[in-house]
């Protein structure tokens, strides 16, 4: 049974750690306060200010990120006793049984390098994000006026997708996401839809799909569906993925036809 931590109590961790992007990663123990509102950070900030391993040899700090510390960076996403999610948002109660001797373990993303203990180099998803022209093409130094209107209805469909922090938990979890492929996953697919649904952003609805369409793209996946377990945002990824494989097919006719 999971019960919320007393004041006073010490948790065991279990760090997995890497000093730079080529050496070897290596486990390291640690145990620290914690209560009944620590999170994971929380856990992580104590080490940074006192960094003694639990056998009492000094040692450096391990690296982490953490920015908005309320779950809306995605900045601090790694593995977390075996799953992603965010260290801010993971309250050491909901994942540490109650007098727990074992520790729990923090591991960087495996999806992406890491460039030092649990700092990971994400510049593929914003590769990716520029590949897919995330963005409204609207452009200018002077004052264009009011923009198109936008439904309460059309909102309302696109406000979960624009909740994504880009946080890669959806591609960390994806079988199909490899470090040595070139697929872009689910995260890329449910923003493209977003812009695809923009009244300005549509206007590079034809250049999106075909990224899309192409290597690395919406054939790639896998349907696991492995990326809506982990969002902490429960953006429908796999609605997304749907969706654009469905404006996939209907742009190969368009383009089939107008050849
Ligand atoms: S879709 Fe969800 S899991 Fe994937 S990057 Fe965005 S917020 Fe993170
Ligand atoms: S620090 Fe921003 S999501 Fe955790």
């Amino acid at each position: 049974m999971i019960a919320p931590a007393e004041k006073g109590k010490t948790v065991k961790l279990n760090i997995l750690r890497q000093d730079s992007p080529d050496a070897k990663p290596y486990w390291q123990n640690f145990e620290v306060p914690c209560n009944a509102g620590s999170n994971v950070t929380s856990l992580l900030r104590s080490i940074s200010e006192s960094p003694v391993t639990a056998g009492g040899a000094k040692v450096a700090p391990p690296a982490y990120e953490a920015s908005c510390l309320e779950e809306v960076c995605g900045s601090c996403t790694m593995v977390i006793n075996g799953r992603v999610r965010q260290a801010c948002s993971t309250l050491v109660r909901k994942i540490h049984p109650h007098d727990s001797e074992e520790p729990i373990t923090i591991e960087p993303m495996t999806k992406f390098p890491v460039i030092r203990d649990l700092v990971v180099d994400r510049s593929r998803t914003f590769e990716n994000l520029k590949r897919i022209k995330a963005w409204i093409p609207i452009d200018s130094s002077y004052n264009l006026g009011p923009g198109p209107r936008i439904t309460p209805e059309e909102q309302q469909a696109m406000y979960p997708l624009s909740r994504c922090m880009t946080c890669g938990a959806c591609l960390e979890a994806c079988p199909q996401f490899t470090r040595d492929n070139n697929f872009v996953g689910a995260q890329i697919i449910s923003i493209a839809r977003y812009y695809n649904m923009h009244p300005n952003g549509k206007i590079l609805k034809d250049e999106r799909m075909e990224v899309l369409m192409g290597e690395g793209g919406i054939t790639d996946c896998g349907n696991a569906q492995n990326c809506v377990k982990v969002c902490p945002k429960e953006i429908p990824l796999t609605e997304s993925i749907g969706v654009i494989g469905r404006a996939a097919t209907v742009y190969s006719i368009k383009k089939f036809f107008s050849k």
